[in-house]
């Protein structure tokens, strides 16, 4: 039995739902649950020839044999739900925790009209800031209170605790990253809640003992999409001469690009109790990796690069990311 919680370890978009899907083919789990703060998240999952863009469902949907979960923590947007059961055909294996907060339409109001969110911060306009200011008030609605979601709502703190029971595997999936954690981030530039392992755990009620690994995962080049500080920011320049570009999931936004930032991976590393990183876009380091799936077969430029960042974290790198495909990636977890 183990319990994995997979979390980012920059501003997001690190590729975690890439990594979550190829963890949960090789794991196994019998539940995915997600937590993070809501539909301002973004994951982009690529199979074959198909690209899935998802905010609600847990990025875990591409392996089909686990129940998918949305934790407790989360705030859900009825709408987005709905479609993206639609649209992914999950209808049979998506639970909801039945407290979990509703975004309503005047929460996404709010958030876009909001000069300060809108603006200032630069948020997704998605509604949460405004749903998580609601529930702290105490004046938001719950999951249980919507007859479109009866069909949907579970104890997922309880089926969660009881697979573990049963000696089964369970992935908790983080969103968002660490730099834009509400506590720990780039504040006031920063999402409406923490965004750290510990937390991932709170929004999905499972306690800290029972969690077995935290894997972090790191994208090569940061990214961040918003405003706010980001020390190893480069030009558009150089990123476009490195041929990098990027657009946000959720608001097409361009993102922001950077080099490798150690001291923030290190710090990152410590809060979230990481047990093992994965890093993502190694063929951005050196373009002959690409799609690589053996360690050996990796260039020196590579494996310096890697080096490096395991020297960083302070952490063994057992996931490495070749490339966009939930095939292009090297897990070395079985040769520790
Ligand atoms: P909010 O979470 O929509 O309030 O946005 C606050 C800040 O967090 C903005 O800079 C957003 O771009 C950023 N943000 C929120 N969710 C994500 C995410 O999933 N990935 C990357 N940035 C995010
Ligand atoms: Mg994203």
């Amino acid at each position: 039995m183990s319990c994995t919680i997979i979390v980012g370890g920059f501003f997001g978009d690190e590729g975690k739902g890439k990594v979550v899907a190829h963890v949960a083919y090789h794991d196994q789990p019998t539940i995915i649950s997600r937590g993070g703060v809501g539909p301002n998240a973004g994951h982009t999952v690529k199979m074959g020839d198909k690209e899935y863009g998802v905010r609600m469902v847990p990025s875990g949907f591409a392996y089909p044999d686990a129940r998918l979960c949305i934790g407790t923590g989360v705030l859900v947007d009825p709408r987005v739900f709905m479609h993206e059961v639609e649209l992914l055909g999950v209808r049979d294996r998506i639970f909801i925790d039945y407290r979990c907060s509703i975004i309503e339409e005047d929460h996404i109001r709010r958030d876009k009209s909001s000069e300060h969110l809108a603006k200032t911060i630069g948020s997704t306009g998605s509604g949460c800031g405004p749903a998580n200011a609601d529930r702290v008030l105490r004046v938001a609605r719950q999951a249980r209170e919507l007859p479109e979601l009866a069909d949907y709502l579970m104890d997922v703190p309880a089926e969660l605790n009881g697979a573990l029971d049963r000696g089964e595997n369970v992935l908790l999936e983080g969103t968002q990253g660490f730099g834009i954690s509400l506590y720990y981030g780039t504040y006031p530039f920063v999402t409406s809640k923490d965004t750290s392992a510990s937390q991932i755990a709170s929004d999905n009620g499972v306690g800290p003992t029972r969690i077995d690994d935290v894997i972090v995962v790191f994208k090569a080049y940061p990214t961040r999409v918003g405003e706010g500080p980001f020390s190893t920011e480069m030009s558009r320049e150089t990123s476009d001469r490195l041929g990098i570009r990027e657009f946000g999931t959720v608001t097409h936004r361009q993102r922001r690009i950077g080099e490798w930032d150690g001291t923030m991976a290190r710090y990152s590393a410590m809060v979230n109790g990481c047990t093992m990183a994965a890093i993502t876009g190694i063929d951005r380091v050196d373009p002959d990796c690409f799609g690589v799936t053996e360690y050996s077969k990796l260039s020196k430029k590579a494996k310096d690069f890697l080096a490096q960042a395991e020297s960083d974290i302070g952490s063994p790198v057992s996931l490495i990311s070749t490339g966009p495909d939930v095939s292009q990636i090297i897990d070395l977890r079985d040769e520790l």
